[in-house]
């Protein structure tokens, strides 16, 4: 069994949570690592929310800081009308729990563990690429020493799939659109996993509370931190949620639940195309343009939903 050493980048956020419970479950995991951003919360919340998650489930792993802004600008405001108030779906988090985060920030982290550990570090991104971003900059001699990243952000098109925030723009992506570019021009294996998919995989209500019935103290929390995620989602006319970013989780275990297609990836920083992410697949000939000389990536086309809903699900209730 191939396991992998896993740093999460993220930012809780309720499918972060859930992602992150996938993770820690997961006998193939070897999580060494949570760094935040802000994004679903500012940086002050969803680092607590991880220094909470990691407590409660008795994780065992460094939570690193990681940054509280995007390279440009200023952050968008947190979408409380989609993650809560305090970003876990307004579950109530003890005032006080054990655990401080790590006293490096997160690109600091980043380096410092890929460095040691070459060729062996697979970096799981869902939430802003700022994190990223930031230890690209400051060393790019890690580029070759990270195994890979799983990102989950984007929304490429693919059967017309258009932005969650714009039109053109998903979330992560628009979050930090200059940060998602400069990871893309960077030869690092990375794998998108975007919208195309994320919103094709759903965990209908009755799933969810047979994951409370069956799967322990986490299946009960993945229920209660679930409650106003669905809510949400059912008053925009989904029946239940989208699964984001346990996708990119899920990539990772069992790669074989996707289709992919390689070829360069851009990210506008533009205008009204802000953050929306366009890729030249290998396949395809155009005239010279901003994708030339720029690194292949992976994005995912297609997923089989039943057999990621029941990953997630054996993964859970076989931990219980
Ligand atoms: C992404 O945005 C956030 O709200 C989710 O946690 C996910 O990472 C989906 O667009
Ligand atoms: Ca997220």
């Amino acid at each position: 069994m191939t396991v992998h050493k896993v740093i999460f980048d993220t930012d809780p956020g309720v499918d972060d949570a859930m992602a992150l419970l996938f993770l820690h479950l997961s006998p193939q995991i070897d999580l060494v690592g949570v760094v935040t951003t802000f994004g679903n919360g500012t940086i002050d919340q969803t680092t607590r929310n991880a220094l909470y998650l990691v407590d409660r489930f008795k994780m065992n792993v460094p939570v690193a800081r990681g940054a509280g802004k995007p390279l440009v600008g200023e952050p968008m405001d947190p979408p409380d009308f989609v993650h809560g108030q305090n970003a876990l779906g307004n579950v109530a988090i003890p005032e006080s729990f054990e655990g401080k985060a790590d006293p490096r920030p997160a690109y600091r982290f980043i380096i410092d563990t890929v460095r040691a550990a070459p060729g062996e570090i697979t970096i799981v991104a869902v939430g802003r690429m700022t994190n990223l971003a930031l230890a690209l900059r400051e060393a790019p001699d890690i580029v070759p020493l990270v195994k890979q990243i799983v990102v989950m952000g984007g929304a490429f098109g693919i059967s017309g799939v258009l932005g969650n925030v714009t039109p053109a723009g998903e979330a992560n992506i628009l979050g930090d659109p200059e940060a998602a570019d400069e990871i893309a021009a960077a030869s690092w294996p990375i794998t998108f996993v975007g919208l195309d998919v994320t919103q094709q995989t759903l965990m209908p209500t009755e799933y969810l509370s047979a994951l409370a019935k069956d799967g322990g103290e986490a299946g009960q929390f993945i229920w209660e931190v679930s409650r106003f995620y669905e809510a949400f989602h059912q008053a925009g006319g989904v029946p239940s949620i989208f699964v984001h970013d346990s996708s990119a989780v899920a990539y990772l275990l069992q790669p074989d639940l996707f289709e992919t297609r390689t070829g360069a990836v851009r990210v506008s920083t533009e205008g009204i195309t802000r953050g929306m992410t366009v890729q030249k697949p290998d396949t395809t000939s155009y005239i010279p343009g901003p994708w030339d000389g720029r690194p292949s990536h992976r994005v995912c086309t297609t997923v089989d939903s039943e057999g990621l809903r029941r990953l997630y699900r054996d993964t859970v209730v076989n931990a219980a």
